[in-house]
């Protein structure tokens, strides 16, 4: 049975990825410090996969704890490393933060593998590094432009020192440039869990449906596209997840092309706010409460992923389309007011 560290993987990709992963027979262990999500996520990992998962609860950016790690873990044959802060905004006013964190976790966990052999790095990179393209839809060999904030900058610079890393020793990597990740598991036990006021556009609709938030602001109805708000390739996180057991099975079968490969992981489909907004009403059969505003500073117009390289290369494609996204996302909210309300009884 191989083995496979997910770093990260009680967060949102990270704990659907380990559902793949255990479901194909994939030994997992998990490293993560809980900073951004709960603990009873591996539970209900296990409710779904009725495997148990090897869990340790510490920092990566600290290196004498990853390096210890490694030593206690010979075994590895591959590491999926999600764990990084997330949030755009966050980024911009904290942006030591943002570099410490993500930078030395993942130059820890690089020494890590050198160090013991371990030759397999999937990375989670983001579509953000491509800012907004001259051409839709955008493939891999469109140029990494001046990223829009720190957090956008770490993925770009990590990209870099995995790939002068690659260079330079036995170490394989894929990164995975992942277009608008939405949605939740079919059981509705694992999905998004955002903490406090959520940044991103899913989880605002479904909190505002549920009645956590009065109203979803749509940041903006004049750019130039057909309706007038932004349009993304918005993918389903299973389908994402998925993706990420594909290429660690390239990588431990040796079925890389080069040591260092990046695919975009999308549909190839893009969808504007307000598209969004009426295939959760349609699916939700709620009239949702939102109102145009200003456009959110950094946002850009319009971007969808060419994903052939990543359907012909890994073999792979994204099978859910938007309703079944914004159905899944809805489910997992429903879920979730389900608990609290046995909770507060
Ligand atoms: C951002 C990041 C991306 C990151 C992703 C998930 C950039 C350019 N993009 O994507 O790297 O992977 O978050 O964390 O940094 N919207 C509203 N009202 C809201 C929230 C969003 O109208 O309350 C709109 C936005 O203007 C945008 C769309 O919904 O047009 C999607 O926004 P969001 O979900 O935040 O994702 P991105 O900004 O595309």
């Amino acid at each position: 049975m191989k083995k496979v560290l997910v770093t990260g993987g009680t967060g949102y990709i990270g704990s659907h990825t380990v559902v793949e992963l255990q479901q194909v027979g994939y030994d997992v262990i998990i490293v993560d410090n809980l900073s951004n999500s709960q603990p009873d996520v591996l539970e209900n990992i296990t409710n779904i996969t009725g495997i148990k998962i090897d869990f340790e609860k510490f920092d990566l950016a600290d290196r004498k704890k990853t390096l210890d790690f490694f030593k206690r873990h010979k075994n590895i044959d591959a590491i999926i490393h999600f764990a990084a802060l997330k949030a755009v905004g966050e980024s911009v006013v904290q942006p030591l933060n943002y570099y410490y964190n993500n930078l030395f976790s993942l130059m820890n966990i690089l020494q890590g593998m050198l160090d013991n052999n371990i030759e397999n790095l999937v990375f989670s990179s983001s579509c953000t590094v491509y800012g907004q393209p001259a051409n839709l839809p955008v493939d891999e060999s469109a140029p990494v432009q001046i990223a829009l904030s720190p957090y956008g900058n770490t993925k770009q610079i990590s990209e870099e020192i995995i790939s002068d890393t690659v260079r330079t020793s036995k170490l394989k990597a894929i990164s995975l440039r992942y277009f608008n990740p939405i949605g939740a598991h079919e059981s509705a036990k694992i999905g998004e869990l955002p903490i406090g006021v959520p940044n991103n556009l899913v989880p605002f609709i479904t909190q505002t449906a549920i009645g956590l938030r009065d109203q979803l602001k749509v940041f903006g109805n004049d750019y130039p596209t057909p309706d007038g708000t932004p349009i993304r390739d918005y993918i389903h996180v299973v389908d994402l997840a998925k993706a990420h057991v594909i290429a660690v099975e390239r990588m431990v079968k040796k079925n890389s092309k080069y040591p260092y490969e990046v695919f975009n992981l999308g549909t190839g489909k893009g969808y504007s706010v307000l598209e969004v907004i009426k295939s959760f009403e349609k699916v939700s059969g709620i009239k949702l409460n939102y109102a145009i505003v200003e456009r959110r500073p950094g946002d850009i117009t319009e971007v969808w992923a060419d994903t052939s390289f990543a359907n012909l290369e890994l073999g792979w494609k994204a099978e859910k389309d938007i309703d079944e996204m914004t159905e899944s996302a809805w489910k997992w909210e429903l879920a979730l007011y389900n608990n609290r309300k046995k909770t507060t009884k």
